[in-house]
């Protein structure tokens, strides 16, 4: 089986960093290999022990595994842009990452819904390499036809999709995105957007 992090996806970063962050990056070939269960239920306990305003925890997520829920599956690819239907059918699973967006003490707005659940989602990414797998995200995707499909009240708000699997090799890809695969892994300097001792407009 491929390398769940090639090493050309290494992130060339230019301080230490910590090697399932180094590793992590979001292909678009994914291998038929089944996700296990137990791996599945790891990506979601890291999510689960995120850090969130007030402990609230405001994310969801629905998941669809190919093999089990195929009709589902098929449901969730159906609401992706066309862009990430041309790579993200072949993943095994398919999540949907959704926030509830009122505070559980008195239903009023929680502004920080969107923040916390991105931040579910980067543990969930965090915890796949160690594992095999690697994590997309999928912005591309119409939250109304989403929030439709699957039933997802008033209050709660369809965030990411997600394109979950082992991935697979670069070549299976059409010309565009197989460049996109393996074209460089390139980053902000920190000296862009780190202001130590105030802002620097
Ligand atoms: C919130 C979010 C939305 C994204 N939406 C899409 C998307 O719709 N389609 C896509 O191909 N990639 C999407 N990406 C992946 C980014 O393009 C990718 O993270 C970025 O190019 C950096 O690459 P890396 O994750 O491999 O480091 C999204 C990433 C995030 C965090």
């Amino acid at each position: 089986m491929q390398l769940a992090t090639p090493p050309d996806r290494e992130a060339p970063a230019d301080h230490p960093i910590e090697a399932n962050i180094r590793r992590r990056w979001s292909p678009r070939s994914y291998a038929e290999t089944p996700v296990s269960a137990s791996a599945l239920h790891s990506l979601l306990e890291a999510a689960r022990w995120s850090a969130s305003c007030f402990n609230w925890q405001p994310w969801n997520f629905i998941v669809l595994r190919k093999d089990e829920h195929a009709a589902a599956h098929e449901k969730l690819f159906g609401c992706l842009s066309v862009n990430n239907q041309g790579w993200a059918g072949k993943a095994p699973v398919l999540m949907l990452a959704v926030a509830k967006t009122t505070a559980p003490t008195d239903g009023s707005t929680n502004k920080y819904a969107w923040y916390d659940t991105g931040a579910a989602v980067a543990n969930l990414a965090a915890q796949a390499g160690p594992l095999g797998l690697q994590v997309h995200s999928m912005a591309g995707f119409d939250a109304a036809k989403a929030r439709e499909a699957f039933s997802i009240p008033e209050g709660f708000d369809p965030v990411c999709a997600l394109a979950v699997g082992h991935p697979g090799p670069a070549d299976v890809l059409p010309e565009a995105l197989k460049a996109r695969e393996t074209g460089p892994r390139v980053r902000r300097k920190l000296e862009e957007f780190v202001f130590f001792g105030g802002w620097q407009g």
